[in-house]
């Protein structure tokens, strides 16, 4: 079932000094980040974006593996090089975002669940032979009024564990993705506590699926308190929430756990994931890194606005982004950073 190809996989991603960009953003989402900018929703608008990341020279410096989206691996670089190959000269691993996004879960209001594991088996299939040699599925938690439920929890956590399998059966290393969302007015305790139960249900279910913990990375939410929530927490307290809440849930088997940013500024999913690595360092089984998606590509996408004038610039922001984040996930990362 692959297996050694999965153990190099997963070298390759989480090797020493990188980690992953999420470029993996579903049409509707990048339409939605384009429109605030006045930049065009069009394929080919979508296209460029994504060639201006693909071609900041020396990104595998610092990036070990990128997440595509559907319509990404299937285009090119203008000259007609694939972004495939682009990724791949580079040192790069391909992934690719395979889930088909979290809709309303029935009977229970306020809730989400994942689908798109109606066919998965044969696009896994289509999509290793486009050269994609990982995968990611996201599952959304929200925090609110009693929720979540124990039957969210349990159905998203069984389609992450029945997709983790499909994965490996495939010879794909699989991302599992549990979100719990900042939106909301929750304390960084209540964002503990829901994560924690969060990562429990998944990894029951990922024995249950009979998942090769050794063959996936996580990817997780930090624990913060709720962007309403009137008290914020300072970095190391909200680095030192994270790592204990994942000490007690994620399995030493797992090789790599990679942080999505999910909202917040690009500094400070710098700073904490840097605080993590520099207070933790050698004290957790697995590696800590990222997998951002808008704490790396936002401010270039600012930079860019969709004007070929600003590509060279939007390029150096990009490449600053991750080097800074390359930076925190070694435990070198210093917000006097952002101003050299
Ligand atoms: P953010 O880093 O913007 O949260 O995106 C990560 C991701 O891949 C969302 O699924």
């Amino acid at each position: 079932m692959g297996k050694p190809e999965i153990n190099t996989t997963v070298q390759a991603m989480m090797q020493a000094g990188k980690g992953l960009l999420a470029m993996d953003e579903s049409n509707p989402t990048c339409n939605k980040r384009f429109a605030k900018l006045g930049i065009p929703q069009t394929v080919e608008a979508r296209r460029a974006w994504r060639e201006l990341i693909l071609t900041v020279e020396g990104l595998g410096e610092f990036i070990s593996g990128a997440i595509l989206y559907d319509e990404t691996i299937r285009q090119s670089k203008n000259d007609g090089t694939s972004f495939v190959k682009l990724l791949t000269d580079a040192g790069i691993v391909p992934g690719i975002k395979v889930d088909t996004g979290a809709k309303d879960l029935a009977g229970h209001p306020g809730e989400k669940t994942t689908e798109g594991l109606d066919g998965l088996r044969e696009r896994l299939s289509e999509y290793r032979q486009m050269g994609a040699r990982f995968a990611k599925w996201r599952a959304v938690i929200t925090i609110g009024e009693a929720i979540p439920s124990r039957g969210c929890l349990e159905a998203n956590a069984h389609a992450l564990a029945r997709y983790a399998a499909l994965c490996q059966e495939a010879g794909l290393v699989p991302i599992v993705e549990p979100e719990v969302l900042m939106d909301g007015n929750h304390t960084l305790e209540q964002c503990a506590e829901i994560t924690e139960a969060t990562l429990r249900t998944v990894f029951s279910q990922l024995y249950r699926q009979q998942v090769l913990l050794e063959g996936m990375i996580l990817k997780p939410n930090m624990v913060l308190p709720g962007r309403d929530c009137p008290t914020q927490a300072g970095v190391e307290e909200t680095a030192d929430a994270t790592v204990s809440c994942l000490l007690r849930a994620v399995p030493a088997a797992v090789p790599g756990v990679a942080f999505l940013s999910g909202g917040q500024s690009a500094e400070l999913a710098s700073a904490r994931l840097n605080a993590m690595n520099l207070r933790w360092w050698s004290k957790t089984p697995w590696v800590l890194t990222f997998s951002f998606s808008r704490a790396i590509q936002q401010p270039a996408l600012d930079t860019w606005k969709g004007e070929e004038a600003n590509i060279d610039a939007a390029q150096k922001v990009l490449y600053h982004r991750a080097r800074s984040n390359s930076m925190a996930r070694r435990g070198e990362y210093s917000p006097s950073m952002e101003n050299s």
